[in-house]
């Protein structure tokens, strides 16, 4: 079985940074793209504080944190990054156009053999394969934030993806020390298509005044152990995140359950999007 001893990974951001750190922290040499130096610096930033965030709680020692970082090389030009690596792993904002223009540069310069992944939480995995020259050799590898922590990888199969494809990533997935989970391409995968109706049903609480967010939240994490409330959650994942996934459900099975709630759309318009700006169903500083 083919093994992955380089990888690239496009997109910096939370998941991209996330993705790059624990690939090179299992000993695969990452190339890690962003649009722009100022991102690219910005990424290895934020991976060498959680290295260093990993140190401090022992899970590591300095010299895996050193090695980690010496195995991650940045690149501002997608074509060049993928030249030579046998795996590509897409973690850009969740836009269809944006990763069909990204996946058929990267289907022209990346080699013949290599696996294309996209992280997507919730685009048709054989949507996206159907616009490379590659179905079979295209998967969903899609991760959790914070990736360094949790454990699982839904791994997604397309229509077309090869048992071969669904071998190696699910062996890869093992390397990283995550536990993979393969799912058929249905909207929302597993994952979302369980979490997005809870979170949703918590929203149409606080908008039929059932209760406040942090009153949803404490019956959910008090009396069911989750280790954040769902409003508390959709504020981590992001507001446009999960209106956006909701979307996808709404659209996906034309089935009303999936209908996002007025009161989540009303802060999306806002530009109250949770962590990111500061402001959702709670404030941050
Ligand atoms: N890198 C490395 N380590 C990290 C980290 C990071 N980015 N973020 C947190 N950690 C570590 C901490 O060091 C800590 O380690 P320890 O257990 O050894 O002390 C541990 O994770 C817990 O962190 P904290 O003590 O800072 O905080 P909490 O105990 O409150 O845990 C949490 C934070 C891990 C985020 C926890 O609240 C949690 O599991 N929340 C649920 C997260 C979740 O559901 N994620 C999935 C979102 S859905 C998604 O991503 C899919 C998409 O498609 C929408």
């Amino acid at each position: 079985m083919k093994k992955i001893s380089k990888a690239a990974v496009i997109g910096g951001g939370t998941m991209g940074n996330g993705i790059a750190h624990i690939f090179s922290m299992h000993g695969i040499t990452i190339h890690l793209v962003e649009r722009n130096r100022e991102l690219a610096d910005k990424a290895l930033e934020t991976i060498t504080g959680n290295l260093d965030r990993m140190v401090g709680k022992e899970k590591i020692d300095a010299t895996r944190k050193e090695e980690t970082l010496d195995r991650i090389v940045t690149f501002t030009d997608t074509a060049k990054a993928v030249g030579e690596v046998d795996l590509v792993v897409e973690a850009v904002p969740e836009n269809f156009d944006l990763k069909r223009e990204l996946f058929s540069e990267i289907d022209k310069a990346a080699p013949g053999e290599a696996i294309l992944a996209s992280n997507t939480s919730s685009i048709s995995i054989t949507r996206l394969a159907a616009t490379t020259s590659r179905a079979d050799k295209f998967i969903g590898m899609h991760f959790f934030n914070p990736v360094p922590v949790m454990k699982l990888v839904e791994v997604v199969k397309g229509l077309q993806t090869s048992d071969e494809t669904v071998a190696v990533i699910e062996k890869t997935a093992q390397r990283l020390d995550k536990n993979a989970v393969v799912v058929s391409d249905y909207p929302g995968f597993v994952s979302n298509r369980v979490l997005m109706p809870m979170i949703n049903e918590a929203i149409y609480c606080v908008y039929e005044g059932v209760a406040e967010p942090e009153e949803v939240d404490q019956v959910m994490k008090l009396g069911m152990a989750h280790p954040m409330g769902p409003l508390r959650l959709a504020d981590f994942i992001g507001l446009d995140v999960c209106l956006d996934i909701l979307n996808v459900l709404h659209d996906g099975f034309k089935d009303p359950k999936y209908r996002p709630c007025p009161l989540l759309v009303k802060m999306v318009d806002a530009g109250r999007l949770g962590d990111k700006t500061g402001e959702g169903f709670y404030s941050y500083d």
